[in-house]
């Protein structure tokens, strides 16, 4: 068995040093008895954005960026997104195995006892222009639940922990739904517990006249988008809601920080951003000139690219199969014509292959969330309502783990060296 140890040299003192190797890492801690003085603070691993730094040991989601591998809990996605219902898969990443019948109707019917929201919400969102972008409204909104409930605060009780994963899963799909009747001056839809979670969902989204009437193929392909988008690891919008939730506060500020995480086109707003590139390129013909624009480094091929996945992200792939059956139902979105030529001419062009650049879970999501009806600035939205038992999960796992505390990294402080103050007169 070899040695699972490193062995350094400093060279500035000619030491040498055995660093133990655990799970394919080195403790970045280990590294401060590589001092030259002694009592200086010794080395520390500079990683800026964290592109070679595990922050924390997790058994939610498994990734293999180069094999094209995502798991929930040990199950493959694929087997997931086949045979699971969207809050079945919540169940999985929030409790670690996958629920009894019992206990998922259990479930359930907790969730479908907190959908509705305080009535003052509906004044706090009135408070929001008629464009006010859905993600900064759904920003605000969440963090402001953290009002109606200061009891979330006892973030070490699990009883207590439970009753604000449960508020948050039943309320932030109704949120999101009085968010698009507020984008459309439109009067709200209650929560109807005879319906199912999506159903329910899409019925305060889309409900007009008391009536609205289910297409079960476009809820099973929303259900299964929500699905592929559950958990992803550490991703950006994880990472916060575990730094700000090591400070210890309450569940619905940490998924807050998220949410605006999530909100960045970098990120989750990279499916709103795809419809708005679709948009500019606006025929085939047009492709050779964006995609050498790109290349130029003017602007991204969004929708591409992965700081994990290099190769074809696997929700991308399952993402393609449900745009079949909910175009079959909406009739063909125009642009998926551009999509598709666009990935075709970028996965044969040595820019994109050299950078092991592919279509990622953002690329064709958009293309069916405006199928469905709703629009681009709104497709974030419903990424969040994927990530919410993830970042939920990943939360209880960050206080569940003892060695983790409240996350404050270090720097390298490249300012002035020390110097005197300047009076008003003399400057
Ligand atoms: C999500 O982390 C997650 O898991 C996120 C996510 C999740 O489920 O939580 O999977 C969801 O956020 C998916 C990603 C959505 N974002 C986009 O589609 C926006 C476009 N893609 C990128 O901006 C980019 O690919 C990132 C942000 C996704 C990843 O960026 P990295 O890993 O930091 O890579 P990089 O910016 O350092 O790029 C490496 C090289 C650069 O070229 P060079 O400097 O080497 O010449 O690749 C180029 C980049 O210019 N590049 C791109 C590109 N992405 C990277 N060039 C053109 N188009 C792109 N999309």
């Amino acid at each position: 068995m070899p040695d699972e140890t490193l062995t350094v040299t400093d060279n500035r003192t000619g030491k040498n040093y055995t660093l133990p190797i655990i799970d394919g890492t080195i403790k970045a801690t280990d590294l401060r008895q590589l001092s030259v003085v002694d009592g200086d603070h010794g080395l520390m691993a500079y990683d800026p954005a964290y592109l070679n730094t595990a922050s924390c040991r997790s058994a939610i989601t498994y990734i293999d960026g180069d094999a094209g591998i995502l798991r929930y809990r040990g199950y493959p996605i694929e087997q997931v997104a086949e045979d699971a219902t969207f809050l079945e898969t919540s169940y999985l990443l929030l409790e670690g195995e996958l629920p009894t019948a019992t206990q998922l109707a259990s479930w359930t019917e907790d969730i479908r006892r907190h959908t509705y929201v305080h009535q003052n919400v509906k004044k706090f969102l009135e408070g929001f222009r008629y464009d006010a972008h859905p993600m900064g409204m759904l920003l605000g909104a969440v963090g402001a639940l953290s009002t109606f409930y200061p009891d979330a605060k006892h973030i070490d009780d699990p009883t207590n922990r439970y009753l604000q994963r449960v508020r948050l899963m039943a309320k932030v799909p109704t949120i999101a739904a009085f968010i698009f009747r507020h984008s459309r001056g439109l009067p709200y839809v209650l929560p109807r517990n005879d319906l199912d979670y999506i159903g329910n969902y899409v019925n305060m989204t889309f409900e007009i006249g008391g009536r609205h009437d289910p297409n079960p193929v476009l809820q099973r392909a929303l259900d299964l988008l929500l699905i592929l988008h559950a958990d992803h690891e550490q991703n950006c919008s994880t990472s916060a809601v575990r730094s700000v939730g090591s400070s210890h506060v309450d569940p619905f500020s940490a998924v807050s920080a998220g949410i605006a995480a999530l909100y960045g086109p970098l990120h989750g707003g990279a499916n709103e951003a795809v419809l708005t590139m679709l948009d500019e390129i606006g025929t085939k013909q047009n492709i050779p000139v964006f995609i050498e624009a790109v290349k130029a480094g003017k602007g991204r091929l969004m929708g591409f690219g992965h700081r994990v996945y290099k190769s074809y992200d696997p929700r991308a792939k399952l993402i393609k199969t449900v745009a079949d059956d909910v175009f079959a139902q909406t009739g063909l979105n125009p642009k998926l014509e551009i999509a598709l030529e666009l990935e075709r001419i970028a996965l044969e062009d040595p820019y994109f292959v050299s950078r092991r650049l592919y279509p990622n879970v953002d690329f064709y999501s958009g293309l069916i969330y405006q199928a469905m009806g709703f629009p681009p600035d709104y497709f974030t939205v419903l990424f969040t309502l994927g990530r919410l038992p993830g970042w939920i999960a990943q939360w209880e796992e960050m206080l569940n783990d003892p060695e983790q505390k409240i996350s404050r990294p270090r720097q390298v402080y490249t300012g002035p060296e020390v110097r005197e103050f300047v009076p008003m007169a003399r400057r």
